[in-house]
């Protein structure tokens, strides 16, 4: 299993992942559901791929890298992080959001996809801990989490705040 940074040449195989998960989800939502190849490689792709950096972006913009999670030749899942926190992000969504693909869910590949992500935002964000969010219901998401070391560090009423350890 590796972790493959967005590029040109996945193109079908990571549109193809986008355009079949749902327009919304667990509160994660994905405007690109339902989108043809031709539109997410003229438009879609140039513009998530730029989203790696700060230039022509508005001063709240958080840069952020998207990583796809490939068993061999199978494209199973999509995992972002979010370069720094702001006091949006740190209240909010925090700095990695994920998903797998419907169809390969419950094999492991959350809680592995997760662990290869984390080696690499290691490398990327520079606050001590690693935040997340999820909402309560969402019992995989959880267990990923636990699964990966997290622990809990508040609550509202809908979702669980939790954070790793850098170290
Ligand atoms: C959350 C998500 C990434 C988990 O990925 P996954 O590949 O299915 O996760 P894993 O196979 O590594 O499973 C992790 C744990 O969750 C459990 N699990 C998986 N699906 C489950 C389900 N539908 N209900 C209950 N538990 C479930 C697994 O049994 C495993 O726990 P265990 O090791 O104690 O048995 C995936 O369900 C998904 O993409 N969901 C939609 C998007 C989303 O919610 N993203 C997270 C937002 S915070």
């Amino acid at each position: 299993m590796e972790l493959r940074k967005i590029n040109i040449e996945d193109a079908f195989y990571e549109w193809q992942f986008i355009t079949e998960l749902p327009a919304e989800e667990n509160g994660l939502e994905n405007s690109y559901h339902g989108i043809s190849y031709e539109e997410y490689v003229e438009k879609v792709l140039p513009k998530i791929m730029s989203y790696e950096h700060a230039e022509n972006m508005p001063d709240w913009f958080v840069p952020e890298t998207i990583f796809y999670l490939w068993d061999g030749e199978i494209l199973v899942g999509e995992f972002h992080v979010r370069h720094h926190l702001t006091e949006a992000l740190r209240t909010g969504s925090g700095h990695i959001g994920y998903s797998i693909r419907r169809d390969l869910r419950g094999k492991g590949y959350g809680t592995a996809g997760l662990k290869l992500t984390l080696e690499k935002a290691r490398e990327i964000i520079p606050e001590e801990e690693v935040f997340f969010r999820v909402k309560k219901d969402n019992i995989a998401s959880k267990r990923v989490l636990e699964k990966n070391r997290a622990y809990v560090t508040g609550e509202d009423d809908e979702h669980l705040f939790m954070r790793i350890r850098k170290q």
